[in-house]
């Protein structure tokens, strides 16, 4: 069966991975390859529901607290109508699909960071998923303390500016991200060959051009 190529981006809050994803995705068209981008959660229109309730810092006043595992539960939602709607029709069609996040995020936040553990997180993964797998994950992980302070600037002028409020994770102390931040480094040493690794804080630019050559030698193989 033919088959496109499925690349994730992960990282933490203010890594820089959305603006790296837009970056490729603008090159990859240029050289008139079929490119379809989406984020989780979002990405459908069930999704943008989902991302409503999962992001915005004010619907716990409505709701009560999320249970961690609602917050997992509601996570996979997202992702299993992404995968029906948007992810699978386009793989099948032979497209690359770049995602702002995938299944690598529930076991970094919620396995980690909520300490879930990661085998729950892998076991809905594979009954959800059907263990579809990315060929390859751009794994952004600068500086902790730097992407923290940069999120949190971020969030702030998104409230002053378009009055939306996608707080809820970026309200989380520091010892929470340096849960996420040490799952995201297991995830890298147990699955080498799928996730690339970016450590470094250098420019936008040379990031850019490190992750062109990663997918460029792998779309080609
Ligand atoms: P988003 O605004 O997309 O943040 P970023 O630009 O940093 O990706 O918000 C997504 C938030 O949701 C982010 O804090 C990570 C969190 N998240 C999870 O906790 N689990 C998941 O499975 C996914 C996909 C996201």
């Amino acid at each position: 069966m033919s088959r496109g190529t499925f690349i994730t981006f992960e990282g933490l809050d203010g890594s820089g991975k959305t603006t790296q994803l837009n970056r490729l995705a603008a090159h990859l068209r240029a050289q008139g390859r079929d490119v379809v981008t989406l984020r989780q959660p979002g990405g459908t229109a069930l999704g943008d529901r989902i991302r409503g309730i999962l992001l915005d810092s004010r619907s716990e006043a409505s709701t009560g607290a999320i249970a961690p595992i609602a917050e997992l539960a509601l996570m996979f939602a997202d992702r299993a109508q992404a995968i029906a709607e948007v992810i699978s029709p386009a793989l099948e069609t032979n497209k690359i699909v770049l995602c702002d996040r995938f299944t690598d995020s529930s076991e970094a936040y919620q396995g980690g960071g909520r300490q879930l553990g990661s085998e729950q997180v892998l076991a809905i993964h594979q009954a959800v998923c059907g263990g579809l797998l990315p060929d390859l994950t751009i794994l952004l992980l600068p500086d902790l303390a730097a992407s923290l302070a940069r999120a949190r600037r971020r969030n702030q002028r998104h409230v002053q500016q378009a009055g939306t409020d996608e707080n809820r994770f970026e309200r989380e102390g520091d010892v929470f991200y340096q849960r996420v931040y040490h799952a995201y480094e297991e995830i890298a040493a147990r699955e080498p060959h799928r996730v690339e690794a970016i450590r470094d804080d250098a420019s936008i630019e040379a990031i850019e051009a490190r992750i062109r050559g990663i997918v460029e030698a792998r779309i080609e193989n």
